[in-house]
């Protein structure tokens, strides 16, 4: 099963990715956890040229295919062996990044982006998707004290706002894979509610437990 996390800058997903990997953990699933852009060789020279330097002009074309080009290698090297060995695989950001950022953000034609960023994801698919939603407001001031600020998290207020959009759009087109989760919540409660819609969807999840 392939679990993907989706959200814009400051959303959580990353806790959220390391508390789902320990409570399936603790029901004894074997799970892989990952994110995109930066796994491998080739995904960590890909990450540092997209995100590592801001006195570099980087076309939109161009970082497009950057992150496919990271997709294509991560599926490649990584997921698709590990679902093929059974495991459970939860990964922060995908597909639907691309699709918000470099469609809707930098505004590449999107069915454009859709065609080459699912292309490289090589016929693998998310089983479920976690958009973990905050205001831009909200994430805003969340990253503005993070340590190892990007690229990307320097884009304007308005970038980040067509980037939501296009989430929320995603969602709702998809409202079997894509599940929303209020962000704005304490980490605590975004968890319980991670796992409660995983038991309610998957009879192999029921062994997972509420922690109060
Ligand atoms: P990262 O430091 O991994 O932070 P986070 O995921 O916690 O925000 O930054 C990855 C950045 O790359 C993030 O700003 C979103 C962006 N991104 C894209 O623009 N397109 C993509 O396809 C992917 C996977 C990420």
């Amino acid at each position: 099963m392939f679990i993907t996390f989706e959200g814009i800058e400051g959303s959580g997903k990353s806790t959220q990715v390391e508390l789902l990997q320990e409570s399936l953990r603790k029901i004894h699933f074997d799970v892989v956890a990952t994110r995109e852009p930066g796994w491998g060789k080739v995904g960590k020279l890909i990450r540092k040229i997209i995100l590592d330097y801001d006195d570099i002009e980087i076309e939109p074309i161009a970082e497009l295919s950057l992150f496919c080009a990271d997709r294509a290698q991560h599926i490649q090297e990584l997921i698709r062996p590990k679902l093929a060995e059974g495991k459970i695989v939860l990964c922060d950001r995908f597909y639907d990044s691309t699709i918000a950022y470099q469609g809707y953000g930098r505004g590449i034609d999107t069915e454009l982006v859709k065609k080459l960023g699912v292309h490289a994801a090589l016929g693998v698919n998310p089983t479920i998707t976690f958009l973990i939603d905050i205001s831009v407001n909200t994430a805003l001031s969340r990253i503005v004290s993070r340590p190892g600020r990007n690229r990307i998290d320097d884009e304007s207020f308005e970038f980040h706002s067509r980037v939501r959009k296009a989430y929320l759009s995603l969602q709702q087109n998809q409202p079997n894979r894509i599940f929303i989760i209020n962000g704005e919540q304490e980490i605590h409660d975004v968890h319980e509610e991670i796992k409660k819609i995983l038991k309610e969807k998957f009879s192999i999840f029921s062994r997972l437990v509420r922690l109060d």
